[in-house]
């Protein structure tokens, strides 16, 4: 969807729709949405005397104007305007779109929602609008050839602003946001392509696409030859049963100018996880092609990054992929495989690839002497239970960390909670053959994950985010359709931008 920002009054713009937002128990009209009303025949104050709308939040209707040149009005309501944020405003966009998107329209203005009353900084305000807009919008429609109504997506948005002096700020939001919200897309996918074709070496191409579109950012693809090299042998063992080799992707952000930081950020990759040969039930294994989601937002983020510049700080994203199967080669329960710090891992169970695919990757992160490492996994079945699809698990080794990436999860509306790490729960992991083992069973699932995969990130800062039940949505959400949520690149960008810009 093409994005641009015009300066103007909103009655006067030409458009399929027009999207306004009107707070909760507003009586009368005031600013663009009184003079929208007056320049339409007064349909807006109308559906709010009857009581149809009262601009609760989630509300949305479309009036059809009897005056002037707007052929449709999206009104959205914005609830409470205490409890304006940006959240919601990302919520209101895209519930708009959603429904101008099933309406087949093609042109869609919009006013930027919480600007004005709603006290929201104009920028921010205006990145939420193209947000939800752009993310509403979304559709996989790669293999569908047949129905043509379910591709049809909005072509462009048109964001109206009439005061002068907010519209460099209003201009500013939108493009990051369009930045940043092409990234979620890219993001979203990655994990909705069908494993056939994302194996862990298309994951590896499509690292190096996204390099390509940025000259501060640089794909290395190891293969399995280089692997071995690494001694990265959990990986590897991953990989074994299945006939697509692993992969490991490192992707580097470097910018201009001194560097003064450096953050390491690392997904899990498994392009599709039948379990191996602790194989999973058939029912629902169709969505496991979804298991490469923190690889995935790895490198939407690291896309946006490319875009976005920030200074002062060098990103290196890794992407240990892998394909999880059951054959003649493939690992075994009981079997001992050696990770790249040298630790060994009984294997009691292969359906646990995630933590030994990000062993090797958080190892490797060592030599980068990183400030803060985050790690994104579809790691366990057990956050789903635990959190539902409302937010990730955060488990870490460093309080403050861990608090500043909630904020940042706080500020993109990707929200996290934390789950306690104390070092009792390492009793879980005890081999009696191997250093660990990589399966505690069903007792505490989520937490033995993130306590396994803290054996390799010791000796720097680290968080570890289980976004099992936050990286697929199974209903639509208001900017999310059921699909790929590509959770976590927004989090990424910003926990980033503000880690470049504190001391
Ligand atoms: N990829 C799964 C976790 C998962 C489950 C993601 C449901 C998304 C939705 C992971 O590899 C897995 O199989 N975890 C096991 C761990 C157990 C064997 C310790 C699980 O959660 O059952
Ligand atoms: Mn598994
Ligand atoms: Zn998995």
């Amino acid at each position: 969807m093409q994005v641009n920002v015009r300066a103007g009054a909103a009655e006067r713009v030409v458009a399929d729709a027009l999207v306004l937002g009107v707070f909760e128990g507003t009586k009368r009209l005031t600013g663009a949405a009184l003079a929208v009303d007056k320049a339409t025949g007064g349909a807006i104050q109308k559906a709010i005397a009857s009581g149809d709308f009262t601009g609760k939040n989630g509300q949305l209707i479309g009036l059809y104007p009897s005056k002037g040149k707007i052929a449709r009005l999206l009104v959205v309501g914005l609830g409470d305007t205490k409890e304006l944020s940006a959240e919601r405003v990302r919520q209101a966009a895209g519930r708009a779109i959603t429904q101008a998107r099933l309406m087949g329209l093609k042109h869609v203005a919009s006013v930027v929602h919480g600007a004005g009353k709603g006290g929201l900084d104009p920028a921010i305000a205006a990145q939420a609008v193209v947000e939800g807009s752009i993310l509403g919008n979304y559709v996989f429609g790669e293999y569908l050839t047949q129905d043509k109504d379910r591709k049809r997506q909005v072509g462009s948005l048109t964001i109206i602003e009439s005061e002068r002096g907010r519209l460099a700020a209003v201009t500013k939001g939108a493009k990051k946001g369009e930045t940043v919200s092409a990234s979620v897309c890219l993001t979203r996918d990655l994990a909705s392509t069908p494993s056939q074709d994302m194996t862990p070496a298309d994951l590896g191409a499509a690292a190096k696409t996204v390099a390509a579109s940025s000259p501060l950012l640089k794909a290395t693809v190891h293969g399995p030859e280089d692997l071995k090299k690494m001694k990265m042998g959990a990986l590897l063992g991953v990989g074994r049963g299945s006939a697509q080799p692993p992969r490991f992707i490192v992707v580097d952000y470097r910018p201009k100018g001194k560097i003064k930081k450096t953050v390491v950020i690392a997904g899990k990759g498994i392009t599709f996880d039948t379990g191996g040969i602790s194989l999973k039930p058939a029912d629902g294994m169709e969505k496991m092609k979804y298991d490469m989601s923190g690889g995935a937002a790895v490198l939407g983020a690291m896309h946006a990054l490319g875009k976005l510049r920030p200074a002062g700080i060098r990103v290196v994203g890794l992407v240990a992929a892998a394909e999880n199967m059951p054959g003649g080669r493939a690992v075994k329960p009981g079997d001992v495989v050696r990770a790249s710090n040298g630790m060994t891992i009984e294997v009691n169970n292969t359906d646990a690839e995630g933590r030994l695919v990000l062993a090797d990757a958080l190892s490797y992160a060592h030599r980068l002497k990183p400030d803060a490492v985050l790690d994104l996994a579809t790691l366990t079945g057990a956050v789903v239970i635990a959190l539902g699809s409302q937010c990730g698990g955060i488990m870490g080794n460093d309080a403050a960390l861990t608090e500043f990436v909630i904020e940042s999860g706080e500020r993109t509306g990707e929200r996290l909670w934390a789950l306690p790490t104390w070092p009792e729960y390492k009793e879980l992991l005890r081999s009696d053959v191997a250093d660990m083992k990589n399966s505690a069973g069903r007792e505490a699932g989520t937490i033995a994950g993130a306590m396994f995969l803290g054996q390799f990130a010791n000796g720097y800062k680290w968080c570890h985010l289980d976004i099992a039940g936050v990286a697929w949505n199974d209903r639509d959400k208001p900017y999310a359709p059921k699909g790929s949520a590509g959770f976590g690149v927004r989090l990424l960008v910003d926990f980033v931008e503000r880690m470049a810009g504190s001391k």
